[in-house]
């Protein structure tokens, strides 16, 4: 059983998110989510529109997902992979060699993913508060 583990705040869920986690699974047989919680997005200066509870209630309903945790912290990381008995991490390519990720390499694989083109979360909401809406 490979079990891979990857990290993000998932609000309003979109097709980059489907395909990211659809391809991190791929990568083995388990596929755990850490979903940033309210407080670590705050900590951040970032407000979901979603609240943690259903952020994770809808990951929960994807077929790639097997298992939501909270995202607490930037430490937790290497607790996460012990306690979790993680292979892999997989973060997306926007974060490729960043020192936030590059020491898991001494824990586990670590696999960077390309992004998606032309769809985010805050692009979302820019597109929706902008005139010319399609
Ligand atoms: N992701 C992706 N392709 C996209 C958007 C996101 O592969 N077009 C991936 C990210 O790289 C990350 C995961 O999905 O691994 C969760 O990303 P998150 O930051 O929650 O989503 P974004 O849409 O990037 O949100 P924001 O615009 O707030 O940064």
């Amino acid at each position: 059983m490979k079990r891979v583990l990857t990290y993000g705040t998932f609000d309003l869920l979109h097709y980059g998110h489907i395909r990211l986690l659809k391809r991190a699974k791929a990568l083995g047989d388990y596929l755990i989510v850490a979903l940033s919680t309210d407080a670590f997005n705050a900590g951040k200066g970032k407000t979901a529109y979603y609240n943690y509870d259903v952020r994770k209630e809808m990951l929960e309903a994807i077929r790639y997902v097997d298992l939501v945790i909270p995202e607490e912290t930037w430490e937790q990381k290497i607790n996460d992979i012990k306690q979790y008995h993680v292979d892999i991490c997989v973060m997306g390519g926007d974060w490729a060699g960043s020192d936030r990720f590059e020491y898991l390499r001494d824990y586990c694989e670590l696999v960077y993913l390309d992004r998606t083109e032309g769809v985010s979360t805050t692009k979302t909401k820019e597109d929706l508060h902008s005139e010319d809406l399609p």
